[in-house]
């Protein structure tokens, strides 16, 4: 049977969108049978493309993320999805506080627990390159740990 994965951020525009593309071409690539979206908890940016510099840093690394569009987490997401996965403490604590009870947190898989930083509130560019490569590598460790 498929499994699925959901990976959650605050806006939807920035770090989880990276998930998504990440994973989805991962799947693609082993040829799996994973089912992937993304959602923020807020409501801010809900129908919006990722930012421009999630589409800049996926471009770089061979993904067009650009046709995402961003949507709110929904409680009937943790029913649906076999993992829900934060990109930060916040993320986990939210995604609690909605009543999700099996929450994961992406960097517990390559990054020692540590949080993948916002990059909402990065000036400029900059950095962007090191939030991608922290999500490319624990979303594809993450993957490898259900994938069989
Ligand atoms: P994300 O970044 O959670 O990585 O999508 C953010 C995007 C927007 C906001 C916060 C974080 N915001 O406050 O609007």
């Amino acid at each position: 049977m498929s499994k699925s994965i959901i990976f959650v951020c605050l806006g939807n525009i920035c770090r989880s969108p990276l998930a998504e593309g990440a994973a989805k071409q991962y799947i693609k690539d082993k040829g799996l049978d994973i089912y992937v979206e993304s959602a923020g908890t807020g409501s801010w940016h809900i129908g919006e493309p990722p930012c421009e510099n999630s589409i800049k840093v996926a471009h770089q690394n061979g993904l067009d993320i650009s046709q995402q569009r961003a949507r709110q987490v929904k409680t009937e997401d943790f029913e649906k999805f076999d993992y829900v996965i934060g990109l930060d403490d916040s993320n986990v604590q939210n995604l609690k506080n909605l009543g999700c009870k099996n929450v994961l947190k992406l960097g517990d898989y390559g990054y020692d627990g540590k949080d993948v930083p916002d990059p909402y509130f990065f000036d400029g560019f900059e950095g962007f390159d090191k939030v991608f490569s922290m999500i490319n590598t624990c979303t594809k460790n993450f993957i490898d740990t259900i994938k069989n």
